[in-house]
């Protein structure tokens, strides 16, 4: 049972966990530690989401632009990311999570990529939620994929231009299948998008805090999950006729 102050819950809740560095350097450490503390934070906001009910999570845990960070960060990122799957694979299970993952996991180191495969195999029946892990994922490169694969299938002759629809390339994106993002968070100050979801993300609802990413848990979750609560949204539409649809 969800609180008032929280109804409606996002469906689908994006996030951009932002600060890990900066929260390391701040306490006199290396950025690595920040990163082993984002992990514990990663842990607790799942929990919260799937205690919570929220059906859809997904996390920008390395962006196609991260490969050009310094070559022993992208090498700790990956074996914390692969550390971490090895860990939480029982909880998934037992949580009914499906691990699922968006990007250009080819491009993953193949330890990494392996364990990842086996855990989404694993979990592939849970259904109380869907972690999805954006993984060397870039918006307009997926949206370039989107309208390649859709080339070549004009040009085969499958489907003619004019069929080209919103629903059609919506369902060659990585995310097909999965509803829009209804919120975005992004942690540590910056306010921007990064590339993140940019398809999707058209009516998604952004909320920006100054928290870096490591202090972000679940108290933190809640109050932009109330602060989420207490918006109109419109979608284009005037606010009577959203009260009047909603009434
Ligand atoms: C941004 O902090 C964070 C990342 C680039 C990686 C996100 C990784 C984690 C939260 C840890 C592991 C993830 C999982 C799924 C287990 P930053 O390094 O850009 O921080 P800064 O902007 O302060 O430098």
């Amino acid at each position: 049972m969800v609180a008032d102050c929280l109804s409606p819950l996002p469906r689908h809740l994006a996030i951009i966990m932002d600060g890990n560095g900066r929260w390391a350097q701040g306490r006199g450490m290396g950025r690595l530690v920040g990163h082993n503390a984002g992990a514990e934070s990663v842990r607790e906001i799942v929990e919260a989401c799937r205690e919570l009910g929220i059906a859809a999570l997904t996390l920008y845990a390395f962006s196609e632009e991260n490969w050009l960070r310094p070559r022993a960060e992208v090498r700790a990122l990956m074996a914390l990311l692969k550390r971490f799957l090895q860990k939480e694979r029982a909880l998934m299970l037992k949580q009914g999570i499906r691990l699922n993952a968006i990007g250009e996991l080819t491009r993953l180191p193949n330890g990494t990529l392996e364990v990842l495969k086996k855990v989404m195999e694993d979990t592939r029946e849970g259904s109380a939620m869907t972690l999805t892990l954006a993984l060397s994922y870039g918006g307009r490169q997926e949206i370039v994929r989107a309208a390649r694969m859709l080339a070549a299938k004009t040009l085969s002759g499958i489907i003619e231009p004019a069929n080209i629809t919103e629903e059609l390339m919506a369902s060659h994106m990585y995310t097909a299948g999965l509803p829009e993002p209804d919120l975005l968070i992004r942690t540590s100050g910056e306010l921007r998008i990064s590339n993140f979801l940019l398809w999707q993300s058209a009516y998604t609802e952004f909320y920006f805090t100054p928290t870096p990413w490591p202090a972000f848990r679940k108290p933190e979750l809640m109050e932009a999950l109330r602060d989420f609560a207490a918006r109109e949204r419109r979608f284009g539409k005037t606010g009577e006729q959203v009260e009047k649809v909603s009434n």
